[in-house]
């Protein structure tokens, strides 16, 4: 395979069920308290936006966001560790917020550790602002660890 070939610029897809165990695999290796394989098998069957970035015929990102009643709600957004900072996750949160604009949501919600500074960085970047805190949301080491959580509004005449 050329050198060309091998960097070849990412591409946004919807997910399919023959991803499952590679995405699995980046979940695994970032998350201390990854989604199982069963849980993005539901996440498909539920028709949610399931998305894959894909870089020469290989999963490299992944994002799933839920949509009802007006609301989007963004649920993981993911990429391989290589690849993080080269603007690949803002790509997919681009895409992700434009579907669900052109789905009719009226916001978006997602929640974050506190402790990920990355993540909360990049989501403010992209006009998310905080509106409270979800206690003990999620499974740390010792103990739970809160949610922060954002919003952004897609429609200007829309109320958070
Ligand atoms: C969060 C994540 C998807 C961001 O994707 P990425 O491709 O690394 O980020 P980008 O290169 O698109 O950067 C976009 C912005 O994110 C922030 N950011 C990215 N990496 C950062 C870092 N190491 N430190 C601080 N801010 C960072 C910056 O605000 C950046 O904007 P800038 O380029 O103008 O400085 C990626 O880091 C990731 O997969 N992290 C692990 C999984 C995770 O935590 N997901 C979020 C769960 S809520």
């Amino acid at each position: 395979m050329s050198a060309a070939v091998e960097n070849m610029t990412p591409r946004i897809r919807p997910m399919r069920q023959t991803d499952i165990p590679a995405i699995s695999g980046i979940e695994r290796a970032t998350y201390d308290f990854p989604w199982t394989e069963t849980i993005f098998r539901d996440c498909l069957l539920a028709g949610y936006t399931n998305i894959v970035l894909e870089q020469n015929g290989v999963p490299v990102g992944y994002g799933v966001m839920s949509m009802a009643a007006g609301e989007a709600h963004l649920l993981n957004l993911c990429l391989v560790q290589a690849l993080r900072g080269g603007g690949h996750g803002r790509n997919m949160l681009v895409h992700l917020v434009e579907g669900a604009r052109q789905g009719g949501a009226e916001r978006i919600y997602l929640e974050v550790r506190p402790s990920n500074k990355s993540a909360l960085s990049l989501y403010r970047k992209m006009g998310f602002h905080v509106i409270g805190r979800r206690k003990d949301y999620y499974r740390a080491h010792i103990g739970r660890e809160d949610a922060i959580v954002l919003v952004q509004q897609l429609f200007p005449d829309s109320e958070s």
